[in-house]
């Protein structure tokens, strides 16, 4: 049985997690529309992940006898600065997920919940992958500036990470 804090603490993961799954699936539809079929093919698998990330949590909740809140959603913004702007706001996101994670694994630890610590271990492991991939993204687009041609390059080369990101994340499952 979860104690009330233990699953008020997993249920505003599973926001974050719902958060972060509407948020890059609105960075997929705004690539799309801008013809950048690679880098939506990517955040759109990132959308699906953070989904499955959410659907995790909630599953492991009512299994131990808790409540999961599924929860309503505010909207995500429709439009980006730039590219560059877009996968800032990403890292962003996840180095905020990863330190929200930290305090669900603070938690179980200071409840005494050592099972849903044990469970937790799997998201503190998804995160450094998570940051060190969207770090590697950033370094991409740094290095092509403004180039057009480097753009060409980058989007193609976003498609191929997201075969690699799902290959990954099936391996996690
Ligand atoms: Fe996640
Ligand atoms: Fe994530």
């Amino acid at each position: 049985m979860l104690s009330k804090k233990v699953q008020d603490t997993l249920n505003k993961q599973i926001l974050l997690e719902a958060e972060s799954s509407n948020l890059y699936l609105a960075m997929a539809s705004w690539s799309e529309n801008k013809g950048l079929s690679g880098t939506s093919e990517f955040l759109y698998r990132h959308s699906d992940e953070e989904r499955t990330h959410m659907l995790k949590l909630v599953r492991y909740v009512n299994e131990r006898g808790g409540q999961a809140k599924i929860p309503a959603l505010k909207q995500p913004p429709v439009d980006f600065t730039s590219l560059t702007a877009l996968f800032e706001g990403l890292l962003k996101h996840e180095i905020f997920v990863s330190e929200e994670i930290n305090n669900v694994v603070d938690t179980c630890l200071k409840e005494k919940d050592f099972t849903t610590h044990n469970f937790m271990q799997w998201y503190v492991a998804e995160q450094i992958e998570e940051e060190a991939t969207a770090r590697k993204v950033m370094d991409k687009l740094h290095l092509i500036g403004n180039d057009k041609g480097g753009l060409y390059l980058f989007d193609r080369d976003l498609e191929n990470l997201a075969g690699q990101s799902v290959a990954t994340g099936a391996k996690g499952q």
